[in-house]
């Protein structure tokens, strides 16, 4: 694979200026505004895809935005790894807390990039991971490397619950047939401490409103006499935890498998400085679940979050009044055995049976996503050990995200094939936030460490 590592060096700029190029565009699949531009960075990837030499190249539609497939079969005897990524992106706002706008990428330097990083929306999550793949595969074809067959299909809806991906595939089952799939979409430790996940969580999302009045009301007449909705949610909310941080919903712990000593004694082991940790998050304490290490709480656990609240005037200035309503979206992170399904369904009746008479609650159900867990012993997960042991000179660690990629379950249940999960961001990258970035470190070392995965996997395949 040193011809395709020499290819890529050579390209280095190109590559970097072609990535900028998609950043540029804000595919932002949540904002029915972008429409178009989601169908302009499919084209983009349609059309890197052919310029890098691979065949069937399709902008697949759907309900939503669009999926783009591509494939290379040299030998159809041979194995198949599917590559999966996403294109569209998280919306970007708080757009006034972005150092730079969120879709002009610049390169800056930083303690943990010394070699510079690329912020833009997306340049992590996935566009800059995703595009990796696109590249690594343009220096196998270049170079006449490429050692299996690759299919790959990236879409363009991960962020709002890839409900139409889940249709794609299961009405294009042969087309996507492969042996494994390949996704780089999650992060690393560090720089110098290359790791893989080996699982990731689920994901059951809900909202919930609370009406009070049938109307708003003046607070003054009617304040004092009426239970005020917003009160009651902050109420019922603050006791989905117990004193020790334990969810309280009925029966949320039931299905939840229990990682054994040995697991745990791997999971301490991970390098994780709590200190650095609060520094970087501007805070002074962490918290959690009673009994559990920080990096349990956020990869073995599951947890619930509220992820918004509204109600009442929220304007400039003051404003007195009892509001009729009041709202909040409420997720959770589910670990194996836990199923979404089940768990929207504990969480439904126990909210709902913890109201007092004097609201109406209405829970409804958003997406959700099961968790998954792959084994170490496998032939993939060997595979990517080997090719970052040969580009970081250290062998990865084995972690669990607490992120959740839910179309990875459906690969499982409707394919058959299990994921390797090929992360090469950092925890620290501003996923979802303001300011999101890259490494060019990164960049360059998922580019240069893929073809290994390839080489690897096919020759123990063999
Ligand atoms: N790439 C992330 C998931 C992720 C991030 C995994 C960091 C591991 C580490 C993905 O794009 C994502 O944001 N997923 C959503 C779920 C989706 C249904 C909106 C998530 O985890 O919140
Ligand atoms: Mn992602
Ligand atoms: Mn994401």
């Amino acid at each position: 694979m040193e011809k395709a590592t020499n290819y890529s060096n050579q390209n280095k700029d190109r590559y970097l200026e072609e990535l900028l190029n998609i950043l540029r565009i804000p595919s932002v699949s949540a904002d029915s505004k972008h429409k178009d531009d989601m169908i302009r960075t499919a084209e983009f990837i349609k059309a890197s895809l052919e310029k890098a030499g691979a065949d069937n190249i399709e902008i697949c539609p759907t309900k939503g935005h669009p999926i783009v497939y591509a494939e290379k079969i040299i030998d159809p005897k041979l194995p198949t790894v599917l590559v999966y990524g996403h294109y569209d992106v998280q919306p970007p706002d708080p757009l006034e807390l972005w150092e730079s706008p969120p879709f002009e990428p610049i390169i800056k330097k930083t303690n943990l990039h010394p070699e510079g990083a690329i912020y833009a929306r997306g340049s992590c999550d996935d566009k800059g991971q995703m595009y990796m793949h696109v590249k690594a595969f343009e220096s196998m074809m270049q170079t006449g490397t490429l050692p299996c067959n690759i299919k790959f299909m990236i879409e363009g809806e991960e962020e709002v619950g890839s409900s139409n991906l889940g249709i794609f595939i299961k009405a294009n089952k042969q087309k996507l047939k492969s042996d494994v799939v390949l996704i780089s979409d999650t992060s690393m430790i560090a720089n110098d401490i290359p790791s893989i996940d080996v699982g990731l969580r689920g994901l059951a999302y809900l909202q919930v409103e609370v009406t009070g009045p049938n109307r708003d009301l003046h607070s003054g007449v009617y304040g004092g006499a009426v239970a005020n909705p917003a009160t009651i949610l902050c109420k019922m909310i603050a006791s989905l935890h117990d004193e020790n941080n334990h969810v309280t919903v009925k029966g949320f712990y039931d299905d939840v498998m229990t990682v054994s000593d040995k697991d745990r004694a791997d999971l301490a082991k991970i390098p994780f400085d709590e200190n650095e940790y609060k520094k970087d998050l501007g805070i002074k304490e962490v918290w959690g679940e009673k009994g559990y290490t920080t990096i349990e709480r956020t990869s073995i656990r599951p947890t619930l979050e509220v992820n918004g609240i509204w109600g009442g005037y929220t304007g400039e200035g003051a404003k007195t009044v009892l509001p009729s309503k009041a709202n909040a979206k409420i997720s959770m992170r589910l670990v194996p055995n836990q199923s979404s399904e089940k768990i929207a369904e504990l969480f439904t009746k126990h909210f709902k049976s913890i109201a007092p008479d004097n609201v109406t609650v209405k829970v409804t159900a958003d997406h959700g996503g099961e968790p998954v867990i792959t084994p170490t012993d496998s032939v993939p997960f060997q595979a990517a050990s080997k090719a970052m042991e040969k580009t970081f000179g250290k062998k990865p660690i084995a972690t669990r995200s607490g992120g959740s990629i839910p179309i990875v379950a459906l690969f499982e249940r409707e394919l058959g094939v299990k994921s390797v999960l090929f992360g090469f961001g950092l925890d620290s990258d501003n996923l979802h936030s303001p300011n999101e970035k890259y490494g060019l470190f990164n960049f360059y070392k998922g580019i240069e460490t893929i073809p290994y995965f390839f080489k690897y996997y096919s020759e123990l395949m063999k």
